[in-house]
């Protein structure tokens, strides 16, 4: 293959130590050395409470978390860092809007849009909101290969909709979902538009002010920062006028700390910001090219082993590297717990969508995901492991 394949492994101090195969960067992603010590620098040299101490360390710790909020405001083009809400990860935002926003602004008789290829942390929070407001939970249903065709959207998202929900990327397909279709249809009618972009935005732009998206929700740990950081984006206008998620006086405090009641998480933030500027460092061009050229190997190398079967697009360009599969007269889970004695790491279950496994057939998959920091000798493990799964099983071939 004519790819120049980069090798950013020398970046990431377990890759470098442990002799396996990662692939399951959509489940979190592994941290290079910079992320690790951006969060113990902040712990060495600047730990006191954020916002709260005034004496010179108590300033230190404040700075450093808010020079780390202006780093995501950049990251998404946000207007301002008001905008910029931490939470602990992608769930607590959506969650957040919500509580917060949802249960305050939609009413019975209102419709509510989500995918079935939602994970469920982008779909229990809304089953929630229609039961106690009586708004209708209307379901997009996708495409076989994962695509919501503009037809498809333009029937379901009517007038009613006041609220939609999407996934920018399925964390079983790995498609790129039309969010700004959506985006667009909603808004006609004066609704709004969270996207979940917990598997876009460790791997492409997201500009929320090209987007026009109400609300971006995004984790951390799957963009290479520790886990227990999140981002909650919204406009500033919208998160104005939304009371506190939790309530920890009754005087408010500004936006964003209105939303960060308690000790805020300054260590993870600071390391999110560091991987930020290293992702960038690598260029989401480059990191793009080099996922997209190792799903490509990854998917014709799957194709040539007989009794594999990989979910979503045929087309390798549209999976954002993630290649769910089956194995004939395989479990899952013996999938997984075979490749794992060769030294690959792979998830297997109902990835947390099971609305979508169902429409396709399947109760449950295993799920390959690739970041720029794998190299084609872990795909070539991983094809290896994987063609000899079933002569592990007993079969013949
Ligand atoms: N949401 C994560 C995944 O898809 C954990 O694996």
């Amino acid at each position: 293959m004519s790819f120049d394949f980069v090798d950013y492994k020398k970046d990431f101090p377990l890759l470098m130590q442990q002799d396996v195969a990662y692939l399951d960067s959509a489940a979190t992603a592994q941290r290079p050395a910079s992320v690790l010590r951006a969060e113990k620098e902040f712990y060495e040299q600047a730990n006191a409470n954020p916002l709260r101490g005034l004496y010179e360390l108590g300033v230190e710790a404040t700075d450093r978390y808010e020079a780390a909020r202006e780093r995501v405001r950049k990251f998404l083009n946000a207007r301002s860092d008001a905008e910029i809400i931490f939470t602990r990860n992608t769930t607590e935002s959506i969650n957040l809007v919500a509580y917060s926003y949802a249960l305050n602004n939609i009413h019975a008789g209102d419709e509510i849009v989500i995918t079935i290829m939602e994970h469920h942390s982008n779909m229990l929070p809304w089953q929630m909101v229609a039961r106690q407001t009586g708004a209708k939970l209307v379901y997009l249903e996708c495409e076989k290969d994962g695509s919501l065709p503009d037809e498809k959207l333009e029937a379901v998202i009517g007038p009613k909709v006041k609220l939609a929900a999407i996934g920018h990327v399925s964390n079983v397909l790995g498609c790129v979902n039309p969010v700004e279709k959506v985006i667009e249809l909603v808004h006609r009618n004066g609704g709004v538009v969270l996207v979940d972009a917990a598997q876009s935005a460790p791997h492409m732009k997201v500009d929320v002010q090209t987007l026009d998206a109400d609300f971006v929700a995004f984790s951390g740990h799957k963009l290479m920062a520790p886990m227990g950081i999140g981002v909650l984006y919204g406009k500033e206008k919208l998160l104005d006028a939304m009371p506190p998620f939790t309530r920890d006086g009754a005087v408010y405090a500004e936006l964003p700390h209105k939303f960060e009641a308690g000790t805020v998480n300054a260590g993870g933030a600071v390391a999110l910001a560091a991987a930020i500027d290293y992702l960038e460092s690598v260029g989401l061009e480059n990191v793009h090219a080099q996922e997209h050229a190792l799903t490509r190997y990854a998917y014709e190398g799957m194709k040539k082993i007989p009794c594999v079967n990989i979910l979503g697009s045929d087309d390798p360009d549209k999976h954002c590297g993630i290649l769910s599969f089956t194995v004939d007269g395989v479990h899952p889970h013996d999938i997984a717990t075979i490749l794992d004695s060769c030294h690959v790491d792979v998830r297997a279950g109902h990835h947390c969508a099971q609305p979508l496994l169902a429409y396709l057939g399947v109760r449950s998959c295993a799920r390959a995901s690739l970041a720029f920091y794998n190299t084609t000798a872990d795909i070539d493990r991983f094809l290896a492991a994987l063609g000899g799964v079933r002569k592990e099983m007993g079969y013949a071939e």
